[in-house]
């Protein structure tokens, strides 16, 4: 049986699922935030250390204004209502990607991120403006610009994931199968699940059956 110690999630489906449901793409976006409540839930309860959770990559500020807005109102409130229960969890929220948002935000993201700093339960790892690319050029440039050596202990200490093994299972829903420049490194060799199912649908049932069938893949790292 494989061990389970991370898992990454591209949340994805809820505009799909907001305009057939509601003829509303952000009432899609609110009933996926119910599912991240849930499943941050069954982690814990399957005693899983790491949750990364895509939200929002470099590439989602071409939707429209009032969709993004939407979403980070939904983040701001999310955060302000429902830091103290998770802190109170012993969660950890880290912020993954460049958080260049409005100062207001800006604030918001760092004051969760230090409240909740020490916690040891589980560490949430929210990708917001977050771009596998980006954050692999940056890392580059720092390690040019300090003229260290290039290899890979060094580039990884550069990434937004230090301190964080890589994911044992990398799951995205909305039945598409693409990565969405989302973590290309770490994942190199993560165990992959794609569903069907859009996020607000995703339940435990779904949940439950991808970490049965993880842990009985037998992962072979290049080995026999
Ligand atoms: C993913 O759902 C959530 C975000 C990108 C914020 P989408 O909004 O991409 O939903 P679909 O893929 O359009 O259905
Ligand atoms: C990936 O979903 C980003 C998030 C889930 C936050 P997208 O819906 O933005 O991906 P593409 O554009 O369809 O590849
Ligand atoms: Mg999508």
């Amino acid at each position: 049986m494989n061990l389970l110690n991370h898992v990454a999630i591209i949340m994805d489906g809820n505009g799909r699922w907001g305009l057939r449901y509601k003829n509303s793409r952000n009432a899609g976006h609110k009933a996926g935030l119910n599912t991240v409540e849930k499943i941050i839930k069954l982690t814990i309860k399957n005693n899983i250390k790491y949750l990364t959770l895509y939200a929002f990559s470099t590439e989602n500020w071409k939707r429209p204004k009032k969709e993004v807005n939407y979403l980070f109102n939904l983040l701001e409130n999310f955060l302000k209502n429902r830091i103290e229960d998770l802190n109170s969890q012993k969660i950890k929220l880290k912020i993954i990607g460049t958080k260049s948002f409005t100062p207001k935000l800006n604030k918001l993201l760092r004051l969760s991120e230090k409240k909740t700093s020490k916690n040891k339960k589980l560490q949430i790892n929210l990708a917001l403006n977050y771009g596998s690319k980006s954050e692999i050029m940056n890392a580059l440039k720092i390690l040019n610009k300090n003229k260290e050596k290039v290899n890979e202990k060094n580039f990884s200490k550069y990434l937004q994931t230090k301190d964080v093994p890589d994911p044992d299972l990398l799951i995205r829903t909305g039945n598409t199968k693409r990565l969405s420049n989302f973590l290309l490194w770490q994942i190199a060799y993560s165990e992959i699940f794609f569903e069907k199912k859009l996020w607000p649908d995703f339940n435990e049932k779904d949940y439950n059956k991808i970490i049965k069938g993880f842990k009985k893949v037998k992962r072979n790292f290049g080995n026999i």
